[in-house]
């Protein structure tokens, strides 16, 4: 799914002796190299200006990113639900979610442009009107553009897996991201993750678990599945996990609750 690219360092040495080093961030991604197609530079030029979110390092107002089309839900005017979601690929399950959730509007980051496309041509085709894509890096859009509290759900479908242990440190689910998550969960809110990678599965587990602001939704409900949940019925069967199903993989899903 992804290929490994080289060790980058964490750190590069000052010139200056007593200069503070230089800290580069471990990207949970490489950029990969995808041509965008015809479709899809289309669907950028068409939809993009209603439905792309520019990244940006201020705090955004989620009321206002849906006010023109779907912010409010009903005749009494509730807020509908907000979900993250991180790194969408070419955006299928995200396209799927999102029209069996007409009444939840969902916030999706990606980084690899014609992805961004894929999703722009989905919406397009399905009428959808309750996304907003920011082509960027997830982690930035968390740190600099979404305020405390202020999610009712987050999905990470299939994180890349990084295989290899040297490259396990580019893993997006770890226990400093877990914990922005959380902080900026409503009460009541939730996170759900899939793995089809098994040891990535248990790192998943265990990060959750550790994390205070996080109860497992399945414990109570599913102790037989030692802290992994049933498939939710709105996360739909994608063409590359039903291929993994007919080779006999494992698909593991995750369910936490912000206490
Ligand atoms: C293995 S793919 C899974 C795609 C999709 N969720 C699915 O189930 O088919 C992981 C995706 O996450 C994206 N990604 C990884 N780290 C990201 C980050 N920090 N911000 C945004 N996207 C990211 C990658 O570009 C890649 O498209």
């Amino acid at each position: 799914m992804t290929t490994a690219p080289p060790d980058s360092p964490e750190t590069t040495p000052s010139t200056e002796a007593a200069a503070k080093p230089f800290m580069r961030t471990i990207k949970s991604f490489v950029k990969r190299a995808g041509r965008t197609t015809a479709g899809q530079a289309k669907a950028f030029e068409e939809l993009g200006p209603q439905f792309l979110l520019p990244y940006r390092k201020g705090a955004i107002d989620l009321l206002a990113v849906y006010a023109d089309s779907t912010g409010t839900a009903g005749q009494k005017g509730t807020p509908k639900p907000v979900v993250l979601e991180i790194g969408f690929g070419m955006g299928e399950a995200t396209a799927k979610i999102a029209a069996t959730l007409p009444d939840t509007n969902f916030l999706c980051c990606e980084v690899h442009e014609p992805g961004v496309g894929a999703l722009l041509k989905r919406i397009g085709e399905n009428h959808l009107t309750n996304i907003r894509i920011c082509n960027h890096d997830a982690v930035e859009v968390i740190d600099h553009m979404l305020p405390l509290q202020s999610l009712d759900g987050v999905h990470i479908f299939f994180p890349d897996p990084w295989h290899k242990t040297k490259h396990n440190k580019r893993r997006l689910i770890q226990s400093p991201l877990i914990a922005k998550l959380a902080a900026r969960l409503k009460v009541g809110g939730y996170l759900h993750c899939a793995t089809d990678w098994e040891p990535y599965a248990q790192q998943i587990l265990e990060v959750l678990t550790a994390e205070p602001l996080l109860k497992n939704r399945a414990l109570a409900t599913h102790p037989e599945l030692m802290g992994y949940a049933p498939k939710p019925h709105y996360r739909p069967l994608t063409k590359f996990e039903n291929r993994g199903i007919r080779l006999g993989h494992g698909v593991w899903d995750l369910v936490f609750e912000r206490v």
